[in-house]
């Protein structure tokens, strides 16, 4: 791994613009499953991929209520790791470092990072079902039973999240693909690549002409369009890959 990280030094080291694109693998270390990891418990039986709809939403309310009421604890109960830290320490040292996330556990903000794009919104806002303009930071705790009604227009509220299925906002969109148009290189952390437009910011990166630097324990759909492949955990080698420069 030193060769890999000195070489992914060496391109970020010399990047005035980095762009950093992370997926849930960047949360792992802070005890956030991955999207793809296994559900545990209770929530084991469901499949995210039914759960993350608006059908799946509409059909049961207060089943999808209690699923994000469980990943709101889990998010609540977490610290961001060495990881979010290094990227949030790194950010003054670019004359840009654009911090793009899928995750929605809101902990690269907690660690400091404020040039930050949530490209699939924050688990803890909750914004009206029918966008009514209706949006609040998310309730201490569910009502019980029912989900909570939005005050302004008394239909259903919801988690302010990308649901499968579903556009993103083509404003925060259209704001990451310039981030990734421009930059020097881009630094793509804990993301599988499966899931676009997300996993098409490193190729209109790349089409720039900037170099790819990945990091994950394991392959990735990215892999072959990368200048530079890093295995390992992001806690561990981020903190080696973006550590200050020695002077001279
Ligand atoms: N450090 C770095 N990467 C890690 C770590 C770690 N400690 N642990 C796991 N990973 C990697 C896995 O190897 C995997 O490649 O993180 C990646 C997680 O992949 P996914 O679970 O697919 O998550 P992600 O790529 O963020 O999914 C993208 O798809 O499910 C939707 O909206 C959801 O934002 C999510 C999007």
């Amino acid at each position: 791994m030193d060769n890999a990280i000195a070489r992914a030094r060496e391109l970020i080291g010399s990047a005035r613009r980095l762009a950093v694109l992370t997926g849930a693998g960047i949360s792992a270390e802070s005890g956030i499953p991955t999207f793809r990891d296994a559900q545990t418990g209770l929530w084991a039986q469901y499949d995210p991929m039914q759960l993350a709809t608006e059908e799946g939403f509409r059909a049961d309310p207060a089943l999808v209520w209690r699923w994000y009421a469980w990943r709101r604890g889990l998010v609540a109960g977490a610290q961001p790791n060495a990881g979010h830290r290094a990227l949030a320490a790194a950010q003054s040292r670019y004359e840009h470092l654009a911090l793009i996330t899928q995750n929605v556990d809101g902990l690269h903000a907690r660690a400091g990072s404020t040039e930050l794009i949530e490209l699939h919104g924050n688990i803890m806002r909750t914004v009206c079902l029918d966008r009514c303009g209706f949006a609040e930071a998310a309730p201490e705790r569910l009502p019980s039973g029912e989900p909570p009604t939005c005050p302004r227009c008394g239909g259903w509220l919801r988690p302010d999240v990308v649901w499968f299925g579903e556009m993103l906002d083509p404003e925060v969109l259209q704001a990451a693909g310039a981030q990734a148009a421009r930059c020097d290189a881009m630094l793509v952390v804990g993301t599988s690549g499966l899931v676009y437009p997300a996993a098409g910011l490193p190729v209109g990166a790349r089409r720039a002409g900037a170099p790819v630097i990945t990091v994950n324990p394991e392959a990735t759909e990215l892999d072959g369009l990368a200048a530079v492949c890093v295995r390992g955990r992001a806690a561990e080698v981020l903190p080696r890959l973006l550590a200050a420069q020695a002077p001279g």
